[in-house]
């Protein structure tokens, strides 16, 4: 069983940028679900180990995957986002962003839309790597 991790701050502590009723909204309700849904899959396919029974196996691992990904970009969202930071993106990635997507708008504009179009959480993530 998973449990919540605790929200590292106060719900209002992102005002101005994220507003206490919508980090409340996905905190307490939405990550709640995706934590709870999760926990019933498992028992399900803990059934379905004991019992040796896979006939739903498809359908059980396509919704593990989908509310484990629910956990996973929450708590991303939760541990990355910080109250009065002042991050400020670093010369080497602003160069490769520019060099991979032609420009920062570019890139912005793309990770944007591609986020609106993620199922059910509309989570972007970003990272940077050597190989792809
Ligand atoms: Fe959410």
């Amino acid at each position: 069983m998973i449990q919540k991790i605790e929200l590292p701050y106060r719900l209002d502590a992102l005002e101005p940028y994220y507003n206490a009723e919508t980090l409340n909204i996905h905190y307490n309700t939405l990550y709640k679900g995706y934590v709870e849904n999760y926990n019933k899959i498992q028992e399900q396919l803990k059934n379905a180990r004991e019992k040796n029974d896979f006939e739903n196996i498809k359908c059980l691992e396509k919704n593990l995957s989908f509310q484990g990904s629910g956990v996973i970009l929450h708590e991303l969202f939760f541990t990355n986002m910080k109250p009065q930071s002042r991050y400020e993106m670093g010369e080497r990635l602003y160069s490769q962003i520019n060099k991979d997507f032609g420009s920062f708008n570019a890139f912005k504009n793309q990770f944007n839309e591609a986020s609106k179009t993620v199922e059910a959480s509309r989570m972007g993530t970003f990272s940077m790597g050597t190989k792809i």
